[in-house]
């Protein structure tokens, strides 16, 4: 059934797509300007994505099979077909309507962008709540090879890796294009690089460790392990320990017991300016930039322990990484939104050159549009070598980049596995991912 999974991440990705819309024709009514070219963005991804290949796909293998195994189902495939249908239309509908939007026809036009997204978000919760349980309990095993061999096809020119690769840049033009409110307001989006580093060598290695806040301890034994160029997901609910975990690991929290080796060096005793020193950089939680600084000052800082040459070519490839940073960077920090102040701290962690990377719920109070983007951001160093490890309550986006990851209860390690073991482990799915 991989096939409904493919559907389910893409009806959660058009969602996001949805509400955010939502939320700039509210901004639209409440008198900001249209923005053609998110629209054309959002228009775009529909059109090639959802309307070509999505549907498509859908009618071809997933509804021919239900239609045939169940003869209660033809009112409901009928009405989603003909959603399907009528896709194309609804879509020049509103290019119409929104070239008129230029002409004065603003309140048309946020009425129509709400009907869509009222109608597309009807579609999607009859297929996730009648269409694929009736699936699961009519499809037969045969049935559901098919339709995943067809789902899986990676040559497929409407669902292979190439065209997967084109839908991809096109939801990151929606969050490039879309308004600061909601979206970048800049095209600051990580790129994806292929090939990651080697990935045997132990380099950071935690044993046994406690700390305590007064007489609470609040962890209790933790052991971990990120090896070279390895992305590892911590990740569990509020209070857990994660903050006070990557604390310890930086320094900045002291340990009431056990041991810390970095690069086979034990740190266990280390100051915290020693460690980032050896190269243990952390990007905090609830970003805490400087905002009356200015963005450039507020990534020099993250270079303090840094030679003094290398600070200019170093904020250079930050920029490079993050342009809007850099087309801002006199501005003090507290004028950027949430997701670029997000960037900007990820970009002061690396600023002090990290080997190991800490990053503290970085999707923290970000629009949902943008959570996606930090994690590609995220997955761009990681492709480019670097050790991170990833502390997260929303667990299905962090596994779901990580190699490994540990599942975290109340100051223990209660689950321990790859990224994909844990997304799959009933348990964690239960537990963590609210499914
Ligand atoms: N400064 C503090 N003083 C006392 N107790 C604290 C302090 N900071 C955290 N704690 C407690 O330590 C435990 C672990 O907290 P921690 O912030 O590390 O969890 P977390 O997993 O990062 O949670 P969140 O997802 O909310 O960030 C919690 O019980 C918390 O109440
Ligand atoms: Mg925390």
């Amino acid at each position: 059934m991989q096939a409904i999974q493919i559907i389910q991440e893409e009806h959660r990705k058009l969602w996001r797509v949805a509400i955010t819309v939502d939320s700039v024709a509210d901004e639209i009514d409440a008198g900001s300007a249209i923005t053609p070219a998110f629209f054309e963005a959002v228009f775009d991804y529909i059109e090639t994505f959802v309307d070509q290949a999505h549907h498509p796909k859908e009618d071809g293998y997933l509804f021919r099979l239900v239609r045939q195994r169940s003869d209660k189902a033809e009112a409901l495939l009928a009405s989603l077909e003909a959603d399907h249908q009528g896709g194309p239309q609804r879509l020049q509908a509103l290019r119409a309507s929104l070239a008129r939007a230029g002409q004065g026809e603003r309140a048309a036009f946020t009425q129509a962008l709400r009907a869509y997204t009222e109608g597309l978000k009807r579609h999607i919760r009859l297929e996730e709540r009648e269409l694929i349980p009736l699936a699961k309990e009519v499809l037969l095993e045969a049935d559901w090879q098919e339709i995943d061999q067809a789902f899986l096809n990676n040559k497929d020119p409407l669902f292979g890796d190439q065209a997967r690769e084109e839908y991809r840049e096109l939801y990151h033009r929606i969050v490039a294009l879309a308004p600061e409110s909601v979206g970048l307001g800049s095209q600051s989006a990580g790129e994806l690089k292929k090939g990651a580093a080697p990935k045997q060598e132990v380099l950071l290695k935690v044993s046994a460790m406690e700390s305590c806040y007064g007489r609470i301890k609040a962890l209790k034994g933790i052991d971990l392990e990120v090896r070279r160029g390895e992305t590892v997901a911590l990740v569990g609910a509020n209070g857990a320990g994660k903050t006070t975990f990557l604390r310890a690991v930086s320094g900045v929290q002291p340990m009431s017991a056990g041991s810390v080796q970095f690069d086979g060096e034990d740190i266990s005793r280390l100051r915290s300016d020693m460690r980032m020193r050896r190269g243990i950089c952390q990007s905090p939680e609830g970003r805490q930039v400087f905002g009356p600084l200015t963005i450039e000052d507020n990534l020099r800082l993250g270079a303090y322990t840094q030679p003094k040459n290398q600070v200019e070519g170093d904020l250079e490839k930050i920029f490079a990484m993050f342009p809007i940073l850099k087309e801002k960077r006199k501005l003090p920090a507290g004028t950027l939104s949430g997701g670029q102040q997000q960037m900007l701290a990820i970009g002061r962690a690396l600023m002090g050159r990290p080997r190991l990377l800490l990053l503290d719920e970085p999707s923290m109070g970000l629009a949902p549009l943008l959570v996606e983007e930090v994690f590609n951001v995220i997955k761009t160093l990681k492709a480019q070598g670097m050790s991170i490890i990833l502390a997260e309550q929303n667990a299905f986006a962090a596994l779901a980049i990580a190699d490994r990851g540990y599942v975290m209860e109340t100051g223990r390690i209660t689950l321990s596995g790859t990224g994909q073991e844990l997304i799959h482990n009933e348990q964690v799915r239960a537990a963590y991912l609210g499914m």
